[in-house]
């Protein structure tokens, strides 16, 4: 009897902590479903019909962690996006006042937020778009690291402007110092959501733990994917205040997978790491030494060198495709983006002696 009691008491807080700190996106069965180590192997991965163990304990983890009151467990960064923007549509029409179907979002040139109708609907890369139209409209764009064009394309119809603090896919453009910060106050004086997709910069990559604390602000909306659970599995989240994603309701949004006890428990296991194994600091301190180093190759098809944490582009003259290819011959795996720029972007648990490695390598190739 005192077995049974105290497992339905277990059971009630996990429903609690979901409701408190998840989306009310689904309206689950009151039945939780252990993913206890001997039943891992059976629950993996179980529908959001129903609770898991392990989804409300993440969602508390990620509340503590980040700050952001609640979150919506998805699985790509695409579709992540993509519930943000369903997210800042919603609250621009139900919240803001926006007529329906006016709501307007701001994205800048050169972004890359993923590969859904809707998100190449308003890439500036033509190859993005090509023979997959017609796109959704109500995306207006403007230039990437520029706040004036950010006051002077908001109207009364804009609820966001979705942004990424550093443009990875575009090649590591790192906008001028004071940016975000400006971006946010202009957001904040025109009633927009300020939604910045940290799901390449995010999680230490920088040398913070979000790249938006360089600036010193908190976005309205954050988007995480990636590095969310260590590269072991695709898992992503919307994060937000209690305000924002209220407006969700049981039915408005869904993903079969995304919360899934083994996606749950992974991430879980991956904040950890990255807190307790101080990645975080190590990505500043490693990242600021591997710059320094990649600064000193010297080749005069090298236009630029820049980076952020364990974050560096190599920008050319020429194309990056043979540098690429001759650093794979090396045990380097650093792919091109834009045809002229190399993007390196190690793991955060890299040494200072194989960044030695990788630097003696580069240097080779670069120098050849
Ligand atoms: C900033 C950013 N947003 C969104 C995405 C899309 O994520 P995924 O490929 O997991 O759908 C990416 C992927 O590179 C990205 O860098």
């Amino acid at each position: 009897m005192q077995q049974l009691y105290e497992k339905l008491t277990y059971t009630q807080e996990l429903i609690d902590l979901e409701n408190e700190f998840g989306v009310h996106n689904y309206h689950p069965l009151e039945v939780v479903l252990l993913a206890l180590q001997e039943q891992a192997a059976k629950i993996t991965l179980s529908s959001r019909a129903f609770h898991n163990e392990q989804l409300p304990h993440y969602l508390k983890e990620l509340h503590d962690l980040t700050g952001f009151e609640m979150a919506m467990p998805l699985n790509s960064g695409t579709e992540a996006v993509e519930a943000a923007i369903k997210i800042a549509r919603k609250w621009g029409h139900k919240i803001k006042g926006i007529p329906e179907g006016k709501a307007e979002i701001i994205v800048c040139d050169g972004n890359f937020h993923g590969r859904t109708i809707a998100i190449v609907g308003f890439s500036s890369s033509a190859e993005y778009r090509d023979g997959f139209g017609p796109f959704p409209a109500g995306f207006n764009l403007i230039p990437f690291g520029d706040a004036e064009a950010l006051r002077n394309a908001i109207t009364p119809n804009t609820c966001a402007f979705l942004v990424e603090p550093i443009q990875g896919e575009g090649g590591i453009i790192i906008p001028p110092d004071g940016y975000l910060h400006a971006a946010a106050e202009i957001c904040k004086q025109n009633n927009v959501l300020l939604v910045l997709d940290e799901i390449q910069s995010g999680l230490g990559r920088t040398g913070k733990l979000f790249c938006y604390e360089h600036e010193n602000i908190t976005p309205d909306v954050l988007i995480l994917g990636k590095a969310l659970a260590g590269g072991f599995m695709p898992v992503s989240a919307v994060l937000a205040s209690r305000e924002i994603l209220g407006v969700i309701q049981p039915g408005d949004h869904g993903s079969t997978f995304g919360g899934n006890p083994l996606a749950c428990a992974v991430a879980r296991a991956a904040l950890r790491v990255l807190v307790e194994e101080k990645m975080i600091d190590r990505a500043a301190e490693l990242g600021a030494y591997f710059l320094e180093r990649v600064r000193a190759i010297r080749n005069r098809d090298i236009k630029e060198v820049r980076g952020k944490g364990l974050w560096i582009a190599i920008e050319l003259n020429g194309m990056a495709r043979p540098y690429c290819e001759a650093l794979k011959e090396q045990g380097i795996l650093a792919k091109e983006t834009h045809d002229h720029i190399i993007r390196i972007a190690p793991p955060l648990t890299i040494t200072r002696d194989e960044i030695d490695w990788a630097v003696q390598r580069l240097t080779k190739v670069l120098e050849a």
